[in-house]
């Protein structure tokens, strides 16, 4: 009696990137990285676990992230809580700490790769998703700032991307914002009647974020609050304003968006977001901003610095709706055979195009030259190779071209001694 086994699955919110998009998700990260090395940031890779506490401390207490979303454990008992990163930036200024990689000049990095958080998910909202996270350490801007908004304009035009538009807003720095933070509470006290449950129990421990709302009830009373831009000292405004001329002198549209707090508690001065119109709910592509205090918060010196992430599933979803590329085949040439001597043949002539540079699948095991046939075509070959058993006894080699040529032609199939098979490929690849 056989048993049957259940299958298992993935995990909700969690997705396989199959062979057949794979190569969309090359083809982003390649341009990426040229992107960056164009304006000289360098790649940097920390560990996808990391000890609960510094995010806790680095992205907020309370904070969504934080408070809910974290794939937290303990390996026992008394052992240290351990999180899979939400993000990167906390991590990155960690390891920048610990390593000290600021002490002779600031330094441009990225990292890319999975995040997790146990959001619900739904289109564009996953529990493990990919960012590429920009992080410049050791610059106080605002010219910085700037730059970095200028490089993503630059990344939507390599990406022919339209419907995206910029959000941004400035923090202030901690008095700034504590100011505000009484004026904001006195307000919201004087609304008590439409906070909703997360409203009351944040008013106090984050007043800020329950300006953030989605609730429609509560919309009136956040657009009525104190705006923290009326709060600003005088280098706050200069910073932004400096921005803003930056913007406007390298054609940037944006808009000023007062409410813009982000999900993360350590920024000051500077946020940003980029949102588009094509996704649905889930339309912020890119977001970041300055944090000159995470750096102290995490125990290092004082660094001033500023990021952003975005999110590459967002990315490619827009991408797919922006352009019509399709998918690259999976080689140049399909060797076809019939026989134990053609097979082996089959092999040794592969490799010789190999040598050319050329990609070359040799179908496996025995199949009529029909399904050869089929299978050669799905493949996107541009010439299926032909070795009969009349090829191996004659010494000669069959090549049929399987895709018209650049001409539109339809090339002729033709049969060449194998010694003459490169010279011959040559003048079809
Ligand atoms: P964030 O806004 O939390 O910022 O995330 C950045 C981007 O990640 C978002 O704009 C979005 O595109 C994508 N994203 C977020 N959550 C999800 C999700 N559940 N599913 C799919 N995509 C998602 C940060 O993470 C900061 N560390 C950015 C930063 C870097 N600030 C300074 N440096």
């Amino acid at each position: 009696m056989s048993t049957k086994f259940e299958k298992v699955t993935a995990i909700r919110g969690m997705n396989d990137i199959l062979p057949g998009e794979s190569w969309q998700w090359e083809r982003l990260e390649s341009i990426l990285r040229t992107w960056l090395a164009q304006y000289g940031y360098l790649n940097m890779r920390t560990p996808i676990l990391e000890q609960t506490r510094l995010f806790a401390r680095g992205i907020g207490e309370v904070t969504d992230i934080v408070e809910k979303e974290m794939y937290t454990f303990r390996m026992s008992e008394d052992a240290e809580q351990l999180t899979m990163r939400p993000e990167f930036t906390a991590g990155v200024v960690r390891a920048a700490i610990e390593h000290n990689i600021t002490y002779d000049r600031p330094q441009r990095v990225y990292s890319m790769g999975q995040v997790f958080r146990h959001e619900r998910p739904q289109k564009g909202r996953y529990r493990q998703f990919h960012q590429v996270s920009i992080e410049a350490l050791g610059f106080a801007g605002p010219d910085i700032d700037a730059e970095q908004i200028i490089m993503l304009s630059r990344l939507w035009k390599l990406l022919g991307l339209k419907d995206i538009h910029l959000e941004l807003n400035s923090l202030g720095q901690v008095e700034e914002r504590k100011a505000h933070r009484e004026a904001l509470i006195k307000h919201l006290e004087a609304h008590i009647d439409v906070l909703d449950e997360d409203g009351k129990r944040r008013m106090y421990t984050n007043p800020l974020r329950v300006l953030d709302t989605k609730n429609p009830a509560m919309q009136e009373m956040a657009n009525n609050a104190p705006k923290l831009f009326d709060f600003l000292g005088e280098e706050s405004k200069a910073h932004f304003q400096e921005i803003c001329t930056r913007l406007e002198q390298a054609g940037i549209p944006y808009t000023i968006n007062p409410r813009l707090v982000r999900g993360l508690d350590y920024y000051n001065l500077t946020v940003f977001e980029w949102v588009t119109g094509s996704l649905g709910a889930q339309a912020t592509v890119c977001g970041g901003g300055r944090y000159d205090g995470l750096f102290t918060l995490l125990g290092g010196k004082p660094t001033p610095a500023v990021g952003f992430a975005i999110g590459l599933e967002r990315l490619l979803a827009l991408m797919e709706q922006a352009e019509s590329v399709s998918a690259p085949s999976e080689a140049d040439i399909y060797v076809i055979h019939q026989g134990d001597e053609a097979a082996r043949r089959a092999v040794q002539i592969a490799e010789l195009c190999r040598d050319q540079g050329w990609r070359v699948i040799v179908h496996a095991g025995s199949a009529s030259f029909k399904s050869q046939f089929k299978r050669a075509d799905i493949s996107g070959a541009q010439v299926a190779l032909i070795l009969g058993e009349a090829e191996v006894k004659e010494g000669t080699i069959s090549l049929k071209p399987l895709r018209l040529a650049d001409n539109g032609m339809m090339l002729e199939q033709v049969t060449v001694s194998q010694d003459a098979v490169v010279a011959e490929l040559q003048k079809r690849i």
